[in-house]
């Protein structure tokens, strides 16, 4: 267990440097600033994550939710983005050049094997896809010539295997990203255990209200500068605002990510025990097979629970447009209980892709929420019922 008690503590008061005196974190929203002498505009271009110069290189609001996340992940720097995805393009485009060698999880959200499948080898840059769950696969494919990086993500969206962080962060030579956006920092802190950099979607849990679209990275000075570099290239910087919500929300978060992980964990129980449930997938439960890991690198069993139906996919349309206080939406980690059936969502993958994705036809993904977890188990066992019939007439 990695998560430090006093997280509470720090997510209250972390991200204020540009906020004064003011308790409520301060939204600074210009794109440009004003200065004293041109020679100011010579000394800030170029000076890595500056923030009153001009916005697409960094905003006061930006950085005060990127420390936060720095501070929150014992990191030395940290870096806001647009968005989850322009955390990962720009960690891979700001670290790799024509020639490298990458090795990734196969478990992965679907848009960054995109990144890495479609869009990698576009520009040059040879990635090997391995079984994130097999830690020595991990280390033999980054042995088999120079690598530049290892990517994993962990808990991984949408089956929740996990990836031995500890075991990744002792390949050496390949700088060394976790993707902990299913965990933050509350659940996991992969820099505590080795890792270089850690990197999240904060539209999910940090942020953590579905109001902020927002990426973020932490770790090594160096390595965030050079991140930095290319993403004020790419434009993929935070907005201001969408920042500003991502400091709002994490002063609450560790209390919201462990009441939602007991949700959860009384959810997966429940799940497991129901006949309409063929399996169901979540680190705390012994049944995970990676149960032993999950226990020792996570505090808690995160917000996110998988099942597959017997009833296959009718069961699992069925399920999701039968929920009630659950909604059908994308994303997660929010106060609102979210569903989705990840095999229409890659249905444009053959069956065979989708199997080794961990893509069953009846897969189902709940983000836990904040609801009562008495009202989310009643509301659970009417869309199972319908599933079932659903199946029954099929
Ligand atoms: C694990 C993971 N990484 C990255 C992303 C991308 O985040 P965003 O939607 O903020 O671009 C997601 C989105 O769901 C995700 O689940």
């Amino acid at each position: 267990m990695t998560a430090d008690p006093r997280i509470d503590t720090t997510a209250v008061g972390s991200g204020r440097r540009s906020s004064g005196d003011s308790l409520a974190p301060v939204l600074w929203p210009s794109t440009t600033y004003e200065v004293d002498s041109v020679d100011d505009h010579r000394r800030m271009t170029g000076q890595p994550r500056t923030e009153r110069y001009y916005s697409r290189f960094g905003s006061p609001t930006a950085g005060d939710f990127a420390d936060a996340v720095a501070e929150l992940e014992g990191a030395e720097a940290g870096l806001a983005f647009s968005s989850g995805m322009a955390a990962v393009t720009a960690t891979v485009l700001g670290l790799c050049q024509q020639g490298d060698h990458v090795v990734v999880t196969r478990q992965l959200f679907s848009v960054s094997t995109a990144l890495f499948a479609l869009h990698c080898p576009r520009f040059g840059i040879d990635v090997t896809f391995v079984d994130g769950t097999d830690a020595e696969a991990i280390a033999a494919a980054a042995a088999t010539r120079p690598t530049q990086l290892v990517f994993v993500e962990t808990p991984a969206n949408p089956t929740l295997s996990l990836v031995d962080i500890e075991a990744v962060a002792a390949i050496k030579g390949p700088i060394t990203v976790v993707d902990s956006t299913f965990a933050t920092p509350v659940v996991q802190r992969p820099l505590e255990l080795g890792i270089d950099l850690v990197l999240h979607s904060a539209t999910k849990g940090l942020a953590g209200h579905n109001d902020a679209l927002l990426g973020v990275i932490a770790g090594e000075r160096d390595v965030v500068d050079a991140v930095w570099a290319w993403n004020s290239v790419m434009g993929g910087t935070a907005s201001p605002f969408d920042a500003w919500n991502g400091i709002r929300g994490i002063r609450t978060m560790p209390v919201r990510v462990r009441q939602q992980s007991a949700t959860a964990l009384h959810l997966a129980q429940f799940l497991e025990s129901h006949p309409a449930v063929e399996s169901v997938s979540y680190p705390f439960l012994p049944s995970h097979p990676q149960h032993e890991l999950a226990t020792r690198q996570m505090a808690t069993g995160g917000v996110m629970v998988t099942f597959v139906l017997r009833g296959g996919a009718a069961a699992g349309r069925a399920f999701c447009e039968s929920v009630a206080l659950a909604r059908l939406a994308l994303s997660l980690g929010g106060p609102e209980s979210l569903v989705s059936h990840p095999a229409t969502i890659v249905g444009h993958l053959t069956p065979e892709e989708r199997s080794a994705l961990g893509i069953a036809d009846g897969l189902i993904r709940y983000s836990v929420g904040l609801e009562h977890a008495d009202d989310l188990e009643a509301d659970l066992a009417q869309a199972l019922d319908k599933a079932a019939a659903a199946e029954g007439a099929s």
